[in-house]
């Protein structure tokens, strides 16, 4: 009798105790067992967060939490009231991009956590734990005590285990081209780093830095902090403690005084970290596109990759001028006319005309509201017999809608403006947003304008316009959902060498970008100056690589539309031209052979249809011999290999335009042993056929 008295007892306590919540401490690791994820509850019911990367801590002790305006912050006296796994496998197709199919494999671990007593508010982690990383977003549910909340802080923790190097930018509200540093996270002064472009908004309002930002720790291990789909939120930036070793979230806000507003239930963007042993494997992770929705547009017969020419170098290197004022408009009907023969005639898909509409005597400055209306071509350029003329040849035409970042202009224009690429038969468009935002108050990285960038990415679409956006908001894996966002620059770009006061980009750049900004996403980097000097329109300026390196860009950079930028006649009848001409733009595979961060990175892709290989190494101010293993290849089958290499006395700044083409057979079994110059560079097509 007593002992099933005592019995009975033990249920109901079992009984009592589930009910009254779950254990505080969660677990879970990647599908490989390789990374893992604990959480619990501190004494003051904070959340956090740790994770371990092969048994060592590499994300110590982080907390979670959120301010608002006029309502209590949820940071403490949480409890759990659930958690639960799931794991999810799947491989899907990417109808452009790095490689065909991409493997999703992952294991989740979503935590409900309630406040205790007061408000009784709710919201929920999701972790999802791959075996190249962990993304973890915020869910908060409908619920009675929040209806809509204005965010005034987000307080997402990354505490570091150590001083690692990290390659970063600042974290600028409202541009992303700044140079990358290399410095100890306890050195990161990202307030010092305010130089910028000439054309551009700066506004730094924190130590903060910008994501991706990349780190190598003591023990070898790679390191990428960033976050994905990026949607009807702010732009998350990091704010550096150098004492502490700790990022916290600093999201971009507004001169009005908060970050984001939102309404329940609403889901935040997922923050992601990246973890390596090879910073290769960086490039070839997956994270940031499995973290997103799949494809939600229809029909997109229409989204197609390609390679471009351009009335543009031309503008930056001052041989003619956007407007048509200055009496050395580049736009002209005849000019538009001149590029469309040379694209056609090399087979280039497509052809940018900028300074085309009016308004471009006001483009910069504080008068920029209403100048532009996207449909109004200048006197001396005829835009429908452009459009015919390039019919006729089989070019497409690229639009461009540079806003001055006059954006409610521009969001009173869009429907015409669209209407007119439909009409057109025009399917890409570039943007463009210099300036300080209009309205004032904002800036290029908040909540106001990640909508409106998503604003005219959907309206694209709906015209079956594909958008390559520049001065964007950072890509965030957006284009697996729409992928009509085609490519976006965010970064400082070749433009840079044509103009900027500092000297434009150093040879380390390219070395550095493809572990960090590339990590985000497609990149219009607008390669391939042969005219590396340029003396004749800018004796001060040049492109700080060798020719070669430039070429190698086509590979080491991925973009599914690629820029031929240089003029013309640079490359009319120049034998380096062919590489360009032949390289692949869409691919099957792709796999980084070799790299370290900011010394130099070898990357090899294979084509689609073709199954030609294309490789692509760069180096920084540094010479070096690479060794290039051609394992990758088919077996038992014989390439044809062209290789365009830097002559043996090239150098960036010294000699940049010595190279040399080789001719070779190749095999599997082969492995090229070649010397890449101080800031140079090698491309090599691989022929299957
Ligand atoms: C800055 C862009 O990056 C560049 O490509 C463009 O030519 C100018 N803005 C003018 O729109
Ligand atoms: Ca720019």
């Amino acid at each position: 009798m007593f002992i099933r008295f005592f019995v009975v007892l033990i249920v109901l306590m079992t009984v009592f105790m589930v009910g009254c919540g779950y254990e505080p401490y969660q677990e879970e690791t990647s599908p490989d067992k390789s990374i893992v994820i604990q959480t619990n509850l501190d004494s003051e019911g904070q959340f956090y967060y740790k994770v371990l990367y092969k048994g060592k801590v590499v994300i110590d002790s982080s907390t979670v939490g959120f301010e608002f305006k006029n309502i209590p912050p949820m940071k403490t006296g949480f409890e759990i009231l659930r958690a639960k796994k799931q794991s999810d496998s799947e491989s899907y197709e990417l109808p452009w991009g790095e490689q065909r199919y991409v493997e999703s494999d992952y294991n989740q671990l979503k935590i409900d956590l309630r406040e205790k007593e007061n408000l009784e508010r709710k919201f929920s982690i999701i972790f999802r734990i791959f075996n190249d990383g962990i993304g973890f977003r915020y869910d908060f549910p409908k619920q009675k005590n929040i209806d809509s909340v204005v965010i005034t802080d987000e307080l997402t923790q990354f505490r570091l285990t150590g001083d690692h190097k990290v390659w970063w930018t600042p974290g600028d509200w409202d541009i992303y081209e700044h140079l990358n540093n290399t410095t100890k996270v306890s050195e990161i002064d990202a307030l010092s780093k305010r130089s910028h472009s000439s054309l551009a908004q700066t506004y730094i309002p924190f130590n903060a830095v910008n994501t991706p930002v990349t780190m190598k720790t003591e023990d070898g291990i790679y390191l990428s902090f960033h976050e994905a789909n990026l949607t009807d939120y702010a732009d998350m930036t990091l704010l550096v403690d150098t004492e502490n070793l700790v990022l916290t979230s600093g999201l971009v806000g507004n001169d009005f005084g908060y970050k984001v507003e939102k309404k329940t239930p609403f889901v935040t963007p997922w923050r992601t970290i990246q973890i390596a042993e090879r910073a290769g494997d960086l490039i070839e992770s997956n994270l940031i596109l499995n973290l997103n929705e799949p494809n939600q547009l229809a029909d997109i017969s229409w989204v197609k990759p390609m390679k471009y020419v351009g009335i543009w170098w031309e503008m930056h290197l001052g041989k003619s001028s956007w407007d048509m004022a200055s009496g050395r408009h580049g736009a002209t009907t005849e000019n538009a006319k001149r590029y469309i023969d040379f694209a056609a005639k090399h087979g280039f898909d497509g052809v940018l005309v900028e300074g085309w509409n009016t308004g471009w005597e006001n483009w910069i400055g504080d008068d920029r509201e209403g100048i532009f209306d996207f449909v109004t071509p200048y006197t001396d350029y005829d835009l429908e017999e452009v459009v015919s003329y390039a019919n006729d040849k089989g070019v497409q035409l690229i639009m461009h809608h540079e806003t001055s970042a006059a954006v409610s202009t521009y969001e009173q224009q869009l429907d015409t403006a669209f209407a007119l690429c439909e009409r057109l038969g025009i399917n890409a468009v570039k943007t463009g947003y210099v300036g300080q935002i209009i309205p004032d108050g904002y800036y290029h990285h908040g909540q106001y304008m990640v909508r409106h960038y998503r604003k005219v990415l959907l309206k694209a679409a709906e015209h079956k316009v594909m958008v390559n956006a520049h001065e964007p908001i950072k890509d965030t894996g957006i284009r697996r959902t729409f992928p009509n966002m085609i490519s976006r620059e965010g970064l400082r770009g070749n433009e840079f060498n044509a103009w900027s006061s500092d000297g434009g980009n150093p040879p380390e750049h390219l070395t550095i970008i493809p572990f960090t900004r590339m990590l985000s996403g497609p990149i219009d980097f607008t390669p391939g100056i042969f005219d590396i000097k340029f003396d004749k329109y800018k004796p001060n300026n040049q492109v700080n690589t060798t020719l070669a390196h430039q070429l190698a860009l086509y590979v080491v950079i991925y973009s599914p539309i690629q820029m031929a930028a240089d003029l013309p006649e640079n490359y009319e009848g120049h034998p380096a031209f062919q590489f360009i001409k032949d390289v692949g733009i869409n691919w099957d595979e792709t796999k980084v052979l070799d790299g370290e961060i900011g010394e130099f990175v070898t990357i090899a892709r294979k084509e689609r249809e073709t199954g030609n290989w294309f490789i692509g190494s760069v180096t920084n101010e540094n010479e070096r011999e690479i060794a290039i293993p051609l394992s990758f290849l088919d077996k038992d089958k014989t390439y044809r290999a062209v290789i365009y290499k830097d002559a043996e006395d090239a150098h960036w700044d010294k000699n940049p335009t010595a190279y040399v083409i080789e001719n070779k057979e190749v095999q599997n079994t082969d492995e090229l042993k070649i010397y890449l110059a101080p800031g140079g560079g090698v491309a090599i097509s691989v022929f299957a056929n």
